[in-house]
């Protein structure tokens, strides 16, 4: 049956060679040939201990002036548990491999302060420790992915921190947790072994940490029912050689998971461009950067292969995003930067690509949550702002557990000096009520476009859309204009039984649903 689906799209595809001259574009979903779920931890998050990200950002102190509950941020808080987000990584980042955990327990008022020496040089007080971070996460119905400190720690260290958190009997640590005012185990699941061992996280080769995680990930113990999912630290972009040795070197029983960093550096990370000020060639240039990230996953999931054919271990794409210089008059250690359409762009082009690779890809951590370099949410005092990136990931809400569809797409190209890119960029699911989900980015600054949409195997019904889209480009919400960038009804299609006709806006990502 699939071969006869597999031939019939082939012969399909055929007929679309007319349409390579772009009248206007094609897009062919086979509807009938569900792949890998794409798991929804795909569209997590991440909150350093770095700028404005904790403190100010999600923690005011339950002191503050700034509506609270029990210390946490009231709007920040309701719009994550608005997003509905899958994960959220704590405490690094490169902080993590210099954080003692024990100092973040107890009596605030008793919590020693240390230096933030990476993002700043500022003062931590330590009053966002284990507990705030677990509860916060409870409060907003995600689940936590924890980072233990290899670099500066110990494997005790770890091994109790773990042994606080997950055990439910009597142990010291379980006591102790009892005496700080949490009585049972949080039950945590995701456990990060350290973070850029090769660089912040301790200078290490991949043979030294290969065998450092092996010690380390033996004493991070599963305690009663709960089993953790560890996860080795990974490499850095085009660090192939760190995937290699840590896939040859660590037993597939010992990791769940291996993470790799990428982030979408515009420039040169000695020269970056500025987050809100950019020519078409430059945002072609940002666009191009990011989708740099499919080819990334292609060549370390082609070594990953190798070890572990069935594809138990998840390739944990646990940091990227884009990072612009810090915003003129920001300290430059806070890594604080604005978030236009271009940004809602990378987001949907780099979710798009995760999808695609579901197969491999378990789990993602945009970098980062509020305030820091390509952050859904910006804060200033007691006043909020959702950033594109927070729409595009509202938006995408129906691939989150879904099968990924293959699809064909054959579109015009954007192009402005010496760059170019597919105009528009597309990933298709189908929800367990068998919904097909559509997300669609039309990149182009300027020019709407006109799409065939094909979906085989469909009597559709019924389709709603919605849409992020800006004026232009370089579009941004601030303070005091909050909305030129968010999600609105998208009318522009009409649904045919199996086909769609759809006109994208130019500068705009859509969802469609057909059901
Ligand atoms: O996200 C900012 C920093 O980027 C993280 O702390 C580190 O892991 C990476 O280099």
């Amino acid at each position: 049956m699939k071969k006869r689906i597999n031939l019939c799209m082939s012969v399909f595809l055929l007929t679309l060679v007319p349409f390579m001259a772009f009248a206007q574009s094609k897009l062919v979903v086979n509807t009938l040939q569900e792949e890998s779920t794409i798991n929804k931890h795909i569209y997590g998050h991440f909150a350093e201990h770095l700028g404005r990200n904790i403190y100010g950002g999600i923690w005011v102190g339950p002191d503050s002036s700034v509506p609270n509950e029990d210390g946490y941020r009231l709007d920040v808080m309701q719009a994550l548990i608005d997003l509905e987000i899958p994960n959220l990584r704590w405490p690094g980042g490169c902080f993590a491999d210099e954080y003692h955990w024990t100092d973040g327990i107890g009596d605030p008022a008793d919590r020693p302060k240390m230096v933030n020496t990476h993002w700043g040089g500022v003062t931590e007080d330590n009053s966002f420790g284990t507990h705030e971070f677990l509860n916060f996460v409870n409060k907003i119905n995600t689940e936590a992915y924890i980072t233990g400190n290899v670099g500066s720690g110990s494997v005790e260290e770890m091994s109790k921190w773990i042994e606080y958190i997950n055990f439910d009997g009597v142990s010291p640590m379980a006591e102790l947790r009892k005496k700080n005012g949490q009585e049972e185990p949080w039950n945590l699941t995701y456990w990060g072994v350290g973070n850029e061992s090769w660089g912040c996280g301790g200078n290490m080769t991949p043979e030294y940490y290969a065998n450092e995680y092996r010690r380390y990930a033996t004493y991070a113990r599963d305690y009663g029912g709960n089993k953790l999912y560890k996860i080795a630290g990974g490499a850095n972009n085009w660090d192939l050689n760190w995937t290699e040795v840590l896939m040859k070197t660590i037993p597939l029983e010992m990791m769940d998971g291996l993470s790799l960093h990428y982030y979408t550096v515009t420039g040169s990370w000695e020269n970056k461009g500025s987050a809100t000020d950019f020519d078409k060639e430059e945002y072609l240039e940002t666009l191009n950067k990011a989708a740099v990230m499919d080819d990334l996953i292609a060549k370390h999931s082609q070594i990953m292969d190798k070890y572990d054919p069935e594809k138990k271990v998840g390739l944990i794409i646990d940091e990227w995003g884009t990072w612009f210089k810090v915003e003129p008059g920001t300290n430059p250690g806070f890594l604080y930067q604005q978030n236009t359409m271009r940004d809602a762009h990378v987001a949907a082009i780099t979710l798009n690509i995760f999808n695609k690779h579901a197969d491999r890809v378990h789990m993602a951590n945009l970098a980062q949550t509020v305030n820091v370099l390509q952050a859904i949410i910006l804060t200033s005092e007691d006043d909020m702002i959702l950033t594109p990136t927070y729409h595009v990931f509202d938006l995408y809400k129906p691939h989150k557990d879904a099968k990924l569809l293959p699809h064909f797409l054959a579109t015009e190209k954007v192009v402005f000096g010496e760059q170019s890119i597919e105009a528009l960029q597309v990933s298709t699911s189908k929800s367990e009520d068998g919904t097909i989900n559509i997300s669609i980015a039309n990149v182009h600054p300027d020019k709407k476009i006109e799409i065939d949409v094909d979906l085989i195997g469909m009597n559709a019904t019924k389709a709603e859309a919605a849409m992020v889209s800006a004026p232009q480009i370089d579009s941004y919400n601030t303070f005091e204009d909050k909305d030129v960038v968010k999600k609105e009804a998208f009318k522009d299609f009409k649904l045919n039984k199996n086909s769609l006709k759809v006109t994208a806006p130019a500068n705009s990502v859509i969802m469609i649903q057909v059901k």
